[in-house]
């Protein structure tokens, strides 16, 4: 597929999407998420940053069909999530998605070797037996895990587990990785080892990818960055050169706000701290280019 391709895709949408909870307590009504707008392209990563509490988990839940949204509509490669029975949910969550979760226990059954965990995932979604086999050692391989096939959880280092999670969640060729703070309980040099792998998964497979975390270094590793807080998308960076970039470290990004229904926008606060914008910021029209300017406005009203 050509890159061009991957950009007119409208691969996961999500318009208008809420979530309330209710605390069984004080059976209160709770926003978790605010009317989510999100788009991704097929083949991309995206990273999905905010706070603990923010509606991460919430949101990546909604995104696997393990849960539905109050209101608003969800689609993944042209399904309409909202609109599936219990049957096109089991179907969707075993082929279309695989979830990467942040605990190795999570992921792993500890009584398995890391290949019988793939293996065993495959045969549930009926893969003939030699099928199975091949591939799982296949995909340990490609993770650097061709020594430890025979290892259980107990017998993996932190890093190990998480990459042998990530064979488990690819073994049935989804087309959507979900991860979930797939790095939280990894030191900085495995996490970027992991990082690395999801880099690579995604430039080798085409892999769509959609990593949930509070972790910031993900903005300079992901084509796109959403930011999240109190369930409402605050902003966006993302790759100018799209998927095309070779080096996204490095890739010139652009900052994309939200205005809210009220007219409010969120200034990103690295860009606060360095035009020192305080308490008033001032508009600049250039009717001529078309363009509106923002500056800091030096002394207090
Ligand atoms: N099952 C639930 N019942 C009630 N409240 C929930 C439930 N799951 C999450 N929440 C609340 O929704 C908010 C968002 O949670 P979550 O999506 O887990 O955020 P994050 O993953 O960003 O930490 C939090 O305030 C959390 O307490
Ligand atoms: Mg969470």
């Amino acid at each position: 597929m050509k890159d061009s391709e991957f950009l007119e895709s409208d691969f996961i949408h999500l318009n208008q999407v809420t979530k309330n909870y209710k605390d069984p307590a004080s059976n209160i009504k709770f926003q978790a998420l605010r009317g989510i707008d999100l788009t991704i392209s097929q083949g991309s990563i995206t990273a999905i940053i905010g706070p603990s509490g923010a509606g991460k988990s919430t949101l990546l839940n909604i995104l696997g069909g393990m849960t539905f949204p109050s209101t608003g509509s969800v689609t993944v490669d042209n399904m309409l999530l909202n609109d599936l029975d219990d049957h096109g949910l089991d179907t969707y969550r075993r082929n279309v998605v695989g979830f990467l979760w942040q605990l190795p226990e999570r992921n792993l059954l500890p009584n398995l070797t890391a290949l019988e965990n793939i293996t065993f995932s495959m045969e549930v979604s009926g893969y003939p037996r030699q099928e199975r086999i091949t591939r799982a050692k296949e995909l340990l391989k490609s993770v650097g895990l061709g020594n430890r096939m025979n290892h259980k959880l107990g017998q993996l280092s932190g890093g190990e587990a998480q990459r042998a999670s990530l064979s488990v969640a690819l073994a049935n060729k989804p087309k959507v990785l979900l991860a979930d703070e797939p790095t939280g309980e990894l030191d900085s040099e495995t996490t970027m080892e992991i990082i690395d792998y999801l880099k690579q998964l995604n430039a080798d497979l085409g892999l769509t990818i959609v990593v949930v975390t509070h972790d910031n270094r993900f903005e300079r590793l992901t084509h796109q960055s959403y930011n999240i807080l109190d369930g409402s998308i605050a902003g966006l960076r993302r790759s100018r050169s799209k998927l095309d970039s070779t080096d996204w470290r490095t890739a010139e990004r652009e900052e994309v706000a939200v205005v809210d229904q009220f007219g409010k926008v969120r200034i990103p606060s690295h860009l606060r701290q360095k035009y020192h914008f305080g308490r008033y910021i001032r508009f600049i029209e250039d009717t001529e280019s078309g363009r509106v300017y923002i500056e800091g406005v030096e002394h207090e009203l």
